[in-house]
C-alpha cells in the first residue's frame, strides 16, 4: 500500500482491508520528489514519519513491513521515463499539474518492483489516480490485482486528507460545503442540466470567502471523458462528479458517484 506519509484515518483504513486480504502487508511511506510539479508544495508537504509508525503500528501485524526509503535509494538516477496515458491524463489533473501522473507512475512501478505485490490498495479520493494506476498494471504488471477503497470523510464530510492540517481554522470550519454541495449535486442530477449542476456547485462553494474552483467535472469512471451533457450518459456506465479547489493557498480533490440514470 503506497503513502507519501502523513497518515490519517483514510490511509489506515486501506491498511486495515489489505490486512484483511493479505497475509503480508507492506505500507510504503515515501514523499515522491518526482510528481510534484510545484517545488513549493513539495517543500511544503507534510513529513511525520515518527507518528506514521506509531499510527500504522495499531493497525499492522509483526510479520508487516513499512518501507520508508531515502530519494536516493529510490531514484538512484534520474528516472527519465515518460508514460503515455493518453486521454486518461488529458482532463483534470493531468490538465492542471503536468508531470504529476508520470511522476506517480515512475515511482509505484519503482514500488511494485521493489515490494513485488500480489495486490495493491489504492483510495478512490484520489479518483483519476486510480484510474492511471490500472491503466499502468494492465499493461506493465497483469498479475497484480488493484484492489479500490471507499472514501473516508471527517464528521462534516471534508475527505480526509494530508493537506487539510494547512487549512486556515476559518477554511476548515467551512471546507463541509464542499461534501455537502456534491452530495445535493449528485441528488438533483436527475432532473438538472449540467450546467445547472455546474452553476450550483460553483456558487455553493465560491459563496465561502477564499474558495476558488479549478474544475468540476463529471466524467465516466473508465475512460474519465468528461460529459458535455447529462443526455450523453450511457446507461449501465458510472459517473463521477470531480472536484479541485483551492481554499486559501491549500488545493483540496473530492469526488462522489453521479447516478445520471
Ligand atoms: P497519498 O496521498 O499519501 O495517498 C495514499 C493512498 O491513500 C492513495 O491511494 C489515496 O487515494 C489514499 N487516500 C488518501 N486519502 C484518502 C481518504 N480520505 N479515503 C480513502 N483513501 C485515501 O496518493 C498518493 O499518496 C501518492 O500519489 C502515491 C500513490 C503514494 C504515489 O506517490
Amino acid at each position: 500500500m503506497p503513502t507519501m506519509g502523513a497518515l490519517h484515518e483514510g490511509h489506515l483504513s486501506l491498511v486495515t482491508e489489505a490486512k484483511k486480504n493479505s497475509t503480508v502487508v507492506a505500507v510504503s511511506i515515501f514523499v515522491n520528489p518526482t510528481q510534484f510539479n510545484d517545488p513549493e508544495d513539495l517543500k511544503k508537504y507534510p513529513r511525520t514519519l515518527e507518528d506514521d509508525i506509531k499510527m500504522l503500528e495499531k493497525v499492522m501485524g509483526a510479520d508487516d513491513f513499512i518501507f520508508a526509503p531515502s530519494v536516493s535509494e529510490m531514484y538512484p538516477e534520474p528516472d527519465t521515463r515518460k508514460f503515455n496515458f493518453g486521454t486518461l491524463e488529458n482532463v483534470m489533473e493531468g490538465v492542471h499539474r503536468p508531470g504529476h501522473f508520470n511522476g506517480v507512475a515512475q515511482v509505484v512501478s519503482i514500488l511494485f518492483e521493489i515490494i513485488k505485490p500480489s495486490v495493491a490498495f489504492f483510495g478512490q479520493k484520489d479518483f483519476q489516480q486510480l484510474a492511471i494506476i490500472k491503466e499502468l498494471t494492465k499493461r506493465l504488471y497483469p498479475d497484480i490485482r488493484i484492489v479500490s477503497c471507499p472514501i473516508v470523510r471527517e464528521h462534516d464530510g471534508l475527505a480526509m486528507s494530508s493537506r487539510n492540517r494547512r487549512l486556515m481554522p476559518e477554511h476548515r470550519k467551512e471546507a463541509g460545503i464542499i461534501f455537502k454541495t456534491l452530495n445535493e449535486a449528485s441528488k438533483n442530477a436527475v432532473r438538472s442540466t449540467l450546467k445547472e449542476l455546474k452553476d450550483h456547485v460553483s456558487s455553493q462553494i465560491e459563496k465561502i470567502p477564499g474558495f476558488k474552483i479549478e474544475y468540476f467535472e463529471i466524467v465516466e469512471e473508465e475512460t474519465l471523458t468528461p460529459l458535455v451533457s447529462l443526455d450523453d450518459a450511457s446507461a449501465g456506465k458510472h459517473y463521477y462528479g470531480c472536484i479541485a479547489l483551492f481554499a486559501g493557498v491549500v488545493r483540496l480533490i473530492d469526488n462522489m458517484e453521479f447516478r445520471l440514470r
